[in-house]
């Protein structure tokens, strides 16, 4: 393991984020680190895990913890999987094929966003893990087609329709930094933003060694070829996910579908009635609408609604392994973490990811020694105590 990321220099997430924020240029990281508007809902998806209290059984022996689950029928050595970050080879050189290659070393699955720097065939190629791809529909229709039979054919195994991004949130601090303007490959323009860039030269020379801004190349537009960085604001706003297009995306795919982006239980519902096979409770780590309630708090309401029909996954403000031990006691099959993983590929690449995934690990582990549990199946919401009004 590189020395940077070792004990004691790195012992918890937040020193990754501390460590990231060293190495990475304003702009870069605020784009990892920050929420929509007053990031509220990102604030209190993390302050969620602080209402949930332990209830350990003392003296019960655990000589060793189980960590193993399944998802759709997959066998995961580890309870989480690493969420899908677009853009991630702006934090590191080649970012996305690093990470799912860390996941599969770990014996977990990386899910790809669509607005990958990386080709999806690589990233594939990288891990020796489950891979998924998530589907946005920027381009369109067809190029969206196009996309799923190359992630088909490259060997993903499930397919994951994000449904909370009808349009970008505001994310304050990308404007402030101008990531509009960088992106417009206008000197004039671009000229008041660039200082932030040269301020972390080692960042700099590792982005134009791997191409600079990069395009997106699993998105490939008719006639164009693949869709440039500085239209993803523009093509979101056309790429809605509508519950319609929910029939022809499952015959396009033809295998396991997971929607992820659920906030209520009645949406849940639909997704259901949608054939979804797996949903994840998730608003985007407080990217999209801010003043949506945390994840954690509609879990057990999500869990109680679908009665086990479909796997319930949930995602944020994930930033311990304890905090994944309180979501599976709510009942989530497994959790998608994000900035979590994605603060080590921005502190150091591959060798922050494989500590994240350490530290979440070992988090884990003792997380369940001190509770007295010996597997994660075993775990339930007898082991936790949730603030009453949270129902389910
Ligand atoms: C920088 C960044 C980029 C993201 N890009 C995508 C994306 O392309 N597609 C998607 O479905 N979710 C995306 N997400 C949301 C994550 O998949 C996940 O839901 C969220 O990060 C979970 O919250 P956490 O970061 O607190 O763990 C992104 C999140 C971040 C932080």
């Amino acid at each position: 393991m590189s020395r940077a990321v070792a004990s004691p220099h790195v012992v918890n997430i937040a020193d990754l984020r501390r460590l990231a924020k060293r190495r990475l240029p304003r702009v870069a990281f605020d784009y990892l680190d920050g929420g929509a508007e007053d990031e509220r809902t990102l604030r209190e998806n993390c302050r969620a895990f602080e209402a949930v209290t332990f209830h350990p059984r003392s003296a019960v022996a655990t000589p060793s913890c189980d960590l193993r689950t399944t998802v759709l029928g997959v066998a995961l050595d580890l309870p989480f999987l690493l969420a899908p970050i677009g853009s991630s080879r702006l934090l590191y050189p080649r970012g996305e094929e690093l990470a799912a290659r860390a996941a599969g070393a770990a014996g977990t699955a990386y899910v790809l966003s669509t607005l990958s720097g990386c080709r999806l065939e690589d990233v594939q190629a990288a891990s020796r893990g489950p891979v998924w791809y998530q589907l946005y529909l920027v381009g369109g229709r067809d190029v969206a087609r196009h996309s799923i039979a190359r992630a088909r054919a490259a060997g993903f195994s499930a397919l994951v329709v994000t449904i909370d991004t009808p349009v970008s949130g505001l994310r304050e601090r990308d404007v402030r930094n101008g990531v509009r303007e960088l992106a417009s490959r206008r000197l004039w323009s671009m000229l008041p933003f660039l200082p932030q860039l040269v301020a972390r030269p080692r960042w700099l020379a590792g982005f134009v060694a791997d191409g600079g801004l990069m395009k997106f190349p699993n998105v490939v537009l008719a006639e164009q070829g693949p869709m440039p960085y500085a239209d993803v604001g523009a093509a979101l706003e056309q790429s809605m996910v509508a519950w319609e297009d929910l029939g022809w995306i499952r015959d396009a795919w033809s295998g396991p579908v997971v929607i992820k982006g659920v906030h209520t239980a009645a949406d849940a519902l639909r997704a259901i009635e949608a054939g979804a096979d797996a949903i994840v409770v998730s608003n985007h780590g407080g990217r999209q609408l801010d003043g949506v309630a945390p994840t954690l708090r509609v879990l057990p309401d999500v869990v109680e609604a679908v009665g086990g029909r479909v796997e319930v996954l949930v995602d944020g403000g994930i930033r311990r392994g304890s905090d994944i031990v309180k979501a599976l006691c709510l009942g989530a099959r497994a959790v998608l973490i994000g900035r979590a993983y994605a603060y080590g590929l921005g502190a150091a690449g591959e060798a922050g990811v494989t500590r994240a995934i350490d530290i979440m690990r070992s988090d884990l582990v003792r997380t369940l020694k001190l509770l007295g549990c010996p597997s994660i199946g075993e775990l339930d919401r007898s082991f936790v105590e949730a603030p009453a009004a949270w129902r389910g």
